[in-house]
């Protein structure tokens, strides 16, 4: 594991999405993944302004979604498919032929299931997959005590995620599930980008780095894969030791 520590949250984010740009230019064709929530906002951000100015085409590249919460579509403001239109795919030049995303609101689960999973295998595996950490460590919607064989699935969700889950919405929802690429598919992609800011992800940034590999902590179980890029700004990596 690389780890990547920048300033704040503005810096962190610039260099990651530097990352992401080179990674792009050296394969135009990258499958990419870019997680929901907040921490990706700024990757986000630059992103849009890289297509701007011609630092980067997607024109070659396509799109997988990682997670949405069951019952929410993109109509739903803080969902994983509005968060990831706004502020990224309406705002750069790429097709909708090029986008797989989750359907939270598909009546047949495990049929959205097999299509992402099928979206994936044609396309050759995620090239690059950029994940958030929830304040429990899940990674996508693999939770606490997450099985490692699994490809797409639909997961109940943890009592922390809901919890934490009213600060993406409106209103507080009531939601139960979610849908999510799989500890499988995540191990099976060539590059990882985790990503993580604030005071309040120190614990959790601390236990995936320095604690020990173990489901109750999805992300720790990330720590050997070869490719993987931790970007963290000082808050969220101030109660490192090592
Ligand atoms: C959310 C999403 C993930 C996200 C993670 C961290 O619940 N399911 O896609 O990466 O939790 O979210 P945030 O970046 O808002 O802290």
């Amino acid at each position: 594991m690389e780890i990547i520590i920048k300033q704040d949250y503005d810096k962190m984010s610039k260099e990651a999405a530097d990352f992401i740009v080179n990674y792009i230019n050296n394969k135009p064709e990258t499958l990419l993944c870019i997680a929901g929530g907040e921490t990706p906002a700024g990757i986000l951000k630059y992103l849009v302004e890289a297509s701007n100015n011609k630092k980067v085409d997607f024109s070659k590249c396509k799109f997988v979604s990682l997670d949405e919460w069951v019952g929410l579509g993109r109509e739903t403001r803080g969902s994983c498919k509005e968060t990831l239109y706004n502020q990224f795919f309406d705002l750069i030049p790429i097709t909708e032929e090029q986008i797989c995303f989750f359907d939270g609101l598909a009546s047949d689960l495990e049929k959205e299931c097999k299509r992402v999973d099928k979206f994936i295998s044609d396309n050759g595996n995620i090239d690059l997959i950029v994940l958030g950490i929830g304040m429990n460590g899940h990674i996508g919607f693999n939770e606490p005590n997450v099985p490692l064989d699994t490809y797409c699935h639909v997961v109940g969700l943890d009592p922390v995620t809901k919890d934490v889950s009213v600060k993406y919405f409106d209103k507080a929802l009531d939601v139960k599930q979610g849908i999510s690429l799989g500890m499988k598919t995540i191990n099976e992609a060539d590059t990882i980008l985790l990503i993580a800011n604030d005071l309040r992800k120190a614990d959790i940034v601390k236990k995936t780095v320095e604690g020990e590999k173990m489901p109750e902590v999805p992300s720790s179980l990330l720590k050997d894969f070869p490719k993987l890029y931790f970007f963290l700004d000082e808050a969220a990596a101030s109660k490192l030791t090592k």
